[in-house]
């Protein structure tokens, strides 16, 4: 049984949002990841301990970081089983005083259900604990010790070094739950994007700072905040994102590890921290971000949330309906939003008449600026009478969406 070495390069996995494989596999290669390959809804890449933290402290996009312990062929139930209990040293990693749960996706032959799979998993963990112990680990689905994912599936690129045959991937969840909660939003208005999916959106636009950036509709005010936390520093792992109390990181499961290293962590944490900043990188001001919000309960939660995230004096957030928005003066800059299309919000509200007034507003008042719009309907989006000069496919939360740049003239 192999013991993964602190030293050693660690093979990852980032679980990406759908669409934004490309932009995490920039985000995660100039936070020092190396070999970056974007899959599908995921990036691999290679990272050593000190890496891996960072990338828990600084990634925006991934929803989790997956570290492989093991891949080995699977033909069936005996060599997930098998497979498992070779994968690790398991006295190490798993005594049976600590509570682990794991996760299954993909299939391989005789192991189509997740939920089997997975049991499948624990039953050749728990046999080799009461073969060593005598006892066995407890299960805990909210706040495991360790959280292993499994994945069954045929080897990238086709085959690997066992032909064409399924492989099962074992893994450790850094996070134990998903990265895109940053802890800033204890108040979410209508319909809100995740946070890892409005990072992801914003660094589609390629905005860094030094134009104005406005969202008319702002909602509980995701794009414009974890815009600010880009262009400040504030990174996502940290409380605040390191602004109110510098150097507290968020807890991730990876701390749990028996292997984890306490002095690379506050190291990490420190560099992170001391990244957070009130202007641009180069010294500039951060130029004005303006939010505008219909409804005063959502406009109070956005505000709050702009706060918590360490934001808030940044964020110019007003309460009005979006065909009176007026842009900053100076410089064009981005609008961007997500305007409700119907799927959640909004049905039976004249929609049509509100792309048609945005589409309007837009024109008339922001020449020169770029538009990009977050949409899950395209008839609505014909009623703003532009022509898209990009079309960006994401999912929103399981819904097929287009991100949409309008160069306004
Ligand atoms: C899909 S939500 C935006 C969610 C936002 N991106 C977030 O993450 O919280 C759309 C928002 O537009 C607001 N809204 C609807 N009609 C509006 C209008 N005419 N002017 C301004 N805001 C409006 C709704 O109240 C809602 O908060």
């Amino acid at each position: 049984m192999e013991t993964p070495h602190p030293d050693r390069p660690l093979d990852v996995i980032a679980v990406v949002p759908p669409g934004l494989e490309e932009a995490s596999a920039i985000e995660l290669a100039a936070l020092g990841a190396e070999a970056v390959q974007p899959l599908r809804r995921a990036v691999a890449c290679r990272t050593d301990l000190a890496g891996f933290y960072r990338l828990h402290l600084q990634a925006r996009l991934p929803f989790r970081f997956l570290r492989e312990l093991a891949r080995f062929p699977c033909r069936g139930r005996e060599d997930l089983h098998a497979g498992v209990q070779r994968s690790a040293d398991w006295q190490h990693w798993l005594p049976p005083e600590r509570s682990f749960k794991v996760e299954a996706s993909g299939s391989a032959p005789g192991l189509s259900h997740s939920h089997y799979s997975a049991l499948q998993v624990k039953n050749a963990l728990v046999d080799l604990q009461r073969q060593h112990w005598g006892q066995r680990s407890s299960i805990d689905l909210d706040d495991p010790d360790l959280v292993l994912h499994l994945h069954l599936g045929t080897p990238r690129g086709g085959g690997g070094p066992w032909g064409a045959a399924a492989e099962a991937v074992l893994s450790l969840d850094g996070g134990g739950a998903s990265l895109h909660r940053r802890g800033y939003r204890a108040a979410m208005g209508l319909a809100p994007l995740k946070e890892n999916l409005a990072a992801g959106l914003i660094a589609l636009t390629g905005w860094d700072g030094s134009v104005p950036l406005a969202d008319p509709l702002c909602g509980s005010g995701t794009l414009l905040i974890e815009a600010a936390c880009m262009a400040l520093g504030r990174s996502a792992g940290l409380e605040g994102g390191g602004a109110n109390r510098p150097g507290r990181a968020r807890s991730f499961a990876l701390q749990r590890w028996p292997d984890f290293d306490p002095i690379l962590w506050q190291q990490e944490v420190e560099a992170a921290t001391a990244l957070a900043r009130d202007g641009l990188a180069d010294g500039r001001p951060l130029a004005p971000i303006v939010g505008m919000e219909a409804e005063a309960a959502v406009l109070e939660q956005a505000r709050a949330n702009a706060a918590a995230a360490g934001v808030g004096p940044w964020l110019d957030l007003r309460q009005g309906d979006c065909r009176n928005f007026e842009p900053p003066s100076g410089a064009a800059g981005l609008l961007v939003c997500n305007p409700p299309y119907g799927e959640r919000l909004g049905d039976g509200e004249d929609l049509e008449a509100l792309y048609s007034d945005l589409g309007r507003m837009a024109k008339e008042r922001c020449s020169g600026w770029t538009l990009w719009l977050l949409s899950g309907n395209p008839e609505l989006t014909g009623a703003l009478r532009m022509k898209a000069s990009r079309r960006i496919p994401v999912s929103n939360g399981g819904i097929d969406c287009r991100w949409l740049k309008y160069e306004l003239r």
